[in-house]
């Protein structure tokens, strides 16, 4: 741990609300995907006793906080992200006793532990979802049960109570012959909505998070959590119900209509989330929540985050990663236009300057692996050179970064080329209903659509060296890893990077340490520079008479800086003034003199 070597951030950091200068201010968070971070039973999935054994390797990369995607008791139909007991472990991962095993190990080396939770919905073999089937039960009420439309037969085409369709294909009801009526799921069938009106599910909810949080986890991750209170006119009824006084959306290409607009930020949910902060976090220190925002405006966000409200401390929100794809559509993946993205930071970084926080990401679970999005993998060279770039890119932004196991590797996109080499219920779903049923995209197109957007890019397992399967599970295993490692483990792995003072490992590990000594970087001022080049990516950081100049060329060619970022080196820059670049110093030193950067080239540096 580098707590000896951080700054103590002026207070002046944060001026907006009752907390300044909190201890994730400075902070970078490291997702841990754990069914496919480390092996150690053979099994082909990862599991806890995996982690603990690599949190050397995390405590090395310097990293404050683990996020662990969720490892509660599943029956996996989305990777765990559907609960069927939230206080208990799945057998896959371990045992009660190895997660308190880990929460131990990793808080002895400094490190916080951030679970995912999961409580839009839940699973439909939680207790709470069985008993609920029974109308007569008290769980009756806790899920969004609605009957089928008068005059139809429950359970045929056209009966469910409106059109809105699940994002991950279908509609977004099932019918339950037991109950006789349908329930809601915005995911996949198995992951039935919460009804979050009702204050019995919230309760449940808040005590099922104090018990984690005195058991000794360090905060949550929110899964989706901007999508817990939905629209409902003056008789509880949604919209597009029979008789409601909301109407839902036409419906799109694949039949169904969107349930966002009426279910993203809905009209409880700061009651909701101030709510939860005094009913789970008042007379806690220490901790970190992070929700998952999606439909969440950058004003909202601000409004959210800022701890005059009570909320939470940070949200991911998602525009940054939706928008390079046609009609909306995922699976039609566009070229990356820089000006764009520039724009759209520029909108949440602006809208938190006096209040509130970011988060900063390009990868997660559930993104393509960013060197092979925004980058460029084709080459050994052009991909260290554009993880790099693209790592600084973000990291020198104001917020609180966060590295996606591989990250810190550059590690790729698989480039599956069948659909039986995917696991993930999203792209077979889509696949399925875009090619087969609705015919709206060729197969060749969609399997083109899933090897660059797909979520198992994010999910094949860590390479830690080039063994047969990359030192995630044993070479010798008799099971084969859930899903296959990528190929090129073989020359992108930790063994190879870790010692190497040019690998991207290397570079994110000062990127991190940098973001702990440099309080220009933690807290200064954002300020975008020359919004329309279409290669360099240039900001300022200041704070109090200091300045930052961060150029980086999201490009594989060599580009003049543009003229505002030139004019800040035009009296030249010295070796001491680069903080961090890309390719090494005295080379950034030349480049800025000839106002240009090469092939991927970034810098930041004091002027
Ligand atoms: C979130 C998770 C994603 C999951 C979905 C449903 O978006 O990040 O992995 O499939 O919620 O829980
Ligand atoms: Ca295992």
């Amino acid at each position: 741990m580098t707590t000896a070597q951080r700054v103590v951030l002026p207070d002046s950091v944060r001026t907006n609300g009752t907390t300044p200068n909190p201890w994730w201010s400075n902070a970078v968070v490291y997702q841990v995907y754990p069914r496919s971070f480390q092996d150690s039973n053979g099994d082909g999935i990862g599991d806890l006793k995996g982690i603990t054994s690599r949190l050397d390797y995390l405590a090395d990369l310097g990293v404050d906080v683990l996020w662990l995607s969720p490892v509660y008791r599943s029956p996996q139909d989305d990777n765990g992200y559907d609960i069927s007991d939230y206080q208990d472990i799945d057998p896959l991962f371990g045992t009660l006793e190895d997660m308190d095993e880990l929460l131990a190990e990793a808080h002895k080396r400094g490190l916080k532990i951030v679970m995912d939770l999961v409580v839009n919905h839940t699973s439909d073999e939680h207790a709470w979802f069985e008993a609920s089937k029974d109308k007569s039960d008290p769980h009756a009420d806790w899920y969004w049960w609605r009957p089928a439309r008068p005059g139809t037969t429950p359970g045929e085409p056209g009966a469910e109570p409106n059109r809105w369709g699940s994002y991950f294909g279908g509609s977004a009801w099932e019918y339950c012959p037991e109950r006789g009526k349908y329930y809601l799921h915005q995911f996949s069938k198995k992951q039935p909505d919460l009804n979050w009106e009702n204050p019995a599910v919230r309760r449940a909810v808040y005590d099922m998070m104090n018990w984690w949080l005195d058991r000794g986890v360090d905060g949550f991750r929110m899964d989706v959590i901007t999508l817990i209170s939905k629209r409902i006119d003056s008789a509880g009824r949604l919209p597009g119900e029979y008789g409601s006084e909301l109407e839902d959306l036409p419906v799109g290409e694949e039949g169904y209509s969107n349930p966002n607009p009426f279910c993203a930020d809905g009209p409880r949910q700061d009651e909701f989330l101030a709510e939860m902060r005094r009913e789970v976090f008042a007379g806690r220190e220490g901790f970190l929540t992070v929700g998952e925002a999606p439909g969440i405006t950058v004003q909202r966000n601000e409004h959210i985050t800022n701890p005059a409200n009570g909320e939470l401390d940070m949200l991911f929100l998602f525009e940054h990663v939706d928008f390079d794809c046609e009609d909306n559509v995922k699976w039609k993946p566009l070229p990356l236009d820089l000006p764009q993205l520039k724009r759209i930071f520029a909108k949440q970084q602006s809208a938190v300057k006096n209040a509130g926080w970011a988060s900063l990401f390009t990868g997660n679970h559930d993104q393509p692996r960013v060197v092979s999005r925004w980058g460029d993998d084709s080459t050994e060279g052009s991909r260290v050179r554009s993880a790099k770039a693209l790592g600084l890119m973000l990291h020198m932004h104001r917020g609180t970064p966060y590295v996606y196991q591989g990250e810190e590797l550059g590690m790729t996109d698989v480039h599956f080329t069948r659909l039986d080499q995917y696991r993930d219920l999203e792209s077979l779903n889509a696949y399925r209903q875009r090619v087969e049923e609705a015919k709206v995209q060729s197969a060749e197109s969609m399997m083109a659509g899933i090897a660059a957007r797909g979520r198992d890019n994010a999910r094949t397992p860590m390479q830690w060296d080039g063994s047969a399967y990359a030192g995630f599970t044993a070479p010798d295993a008799a099971v084969e890893p859930w899903i296959s490692v990528n190929r090129n483990h073989t020359q992108i792995n930790a063994a190879g990077e870790f010692d190497d003072p040019d690998s991207v490992y290397t570079f994110y590990k000062r990127l991190i340490a940098i973001r702990h000594e440099n309080a220009l970087v933690a807290a200064g001022d954002w300020q975008l520079i020359d919004a329309d080049d279409q290669y360099v990516y240039a900001f300022t950081r200041t704070l109090g008479g200091e300045k930052l100049l961060v150029a980086v060329n999201l490009s594989g060619r060599t580009v003049d800086l543009p003229r505002d970022a030139a004019e800040l080196v035009q009296h030249g820059v010295t070796e001491p003034d680069i903080v961090i670049s890309t390719y090494d110093a005295s080379h950034a030193v030349v480049s800025l003199a000839n106002r240009e950067l090469g092939p991927w080239e970034g810098a930041a540096v004091r002027v």
